[in-house]
């Protein structure tokens, strides 16, 4: 079942057009890469499927509906660009940080306590990402790896059913990412969750996903992970001539 649909979409700013007929369509479970060069529109065409865009052209559906019928947001997760460059002055401690992620999820979070389902929800989450000993801690003070982490389990813990992520691993050490590889693949095959993973390091999730997007104005897919190692693929997408780097071992 399509989860999230474009149809003939365009965006423009200041007559510039930043995403050119971008037409895909992204299936429950899937787990799609997208990549491309800098500048070339991958967070612009994330924020315009999450609604963050006005002025589109096109046709863009979530869960079979129409953006402006979706309300069911807590069912999206969305870890930014630079997240971990956001917050850092804010006085609020982890443990705040991670609870503001089911905010959209219980609407009625502001009047009645949070329910100990929740507080489990939480806790799990917390645990799973090496942070719960953090908790108490102001989310300035943490370091870059231990804010990504923490930037994270706020995506997870309304357990979303599609999770979008704009490079979450920049500055973030390999042993690190490669825990955070571990956590998305799980939630990806044993929970069903379908990930759009803005990355440039597909290599080492190449055994993970089930195709590749790429995206520089206008959007072409591969038919698997594997067809993108391809010098000339890759030279068309990036207009360089490249080896990526594989990681697989
Ligand atoms: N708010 C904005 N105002 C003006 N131009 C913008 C704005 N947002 C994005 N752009 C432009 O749109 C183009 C696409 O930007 P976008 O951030 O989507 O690229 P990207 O593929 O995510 O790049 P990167 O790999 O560097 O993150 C760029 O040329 C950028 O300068
Ligand atoms: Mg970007």
């Amino acid at each position: 079942m399509p989860i999230v649909e474009t149809d003939t979409l365009n965006y423009s700013i200041d007559d510039i057009n930043i995403l050119k007929n971008i037409s895909i369509t992204i299936n429950r479970g899937d787990y799609v890469a997208v990549i491309g060069p800098n500048g070339g529109g991958k967070s612009t065409l994330i924020s315009t499927i999450l609604g963050l865009n006005n002025g589109f052209t096109g046709e863009i559906r979530l869960f079979g509906k129409p953006l402006n019928k979706f309300n069911e947001w807590n069912k999206i997760g969305f870890v930014p660009q630079r997240a971990i460059e956001i917050d850092t002055k804010f006085p609020i401690t982890v443990l705040e940080t991670v609870k503001l992620g089911r905010i959209s999820f219980n609407r009625k979070f502001w009047q009645n306590r949070e329910s100990s389902d929740g507080d489990l929800i939480i806790n799990e989450i917390m645990e799973k990402l090496k942070i719960i000993h953090l908790k108490n801690r102001l989310i300035g003070e943490l370091s870059g790896g231990e804010k990504q982490r923490v930037m994270i389990a706020r995506a997870l813990v309304s357990q979303p059913e599609l999770l979008f992520l704009d490079e979450p691993n920049t500055g973030i050490d390999i042993a690190t990412q490669r825990e955070f590889y571990a956590i998305l693949k799980d939630l990806n095959k044993n929970k069903g969750i379908t990930i759009i993973f803005i990355t440039h390091d597909i290599g080492v999730i190449e055994d993970s996903i089930n195709y590749i997007i790429s995206v520089n104005r206008e959007v072409s897919k591969s038919e698997s992970p594997q067809t993108i190692f391809n010098c000339k693929t890759i030279r068309d997408i990036y207009g360089i001539d490249s080896h990526l780097k594989n990681h697989r071992h």
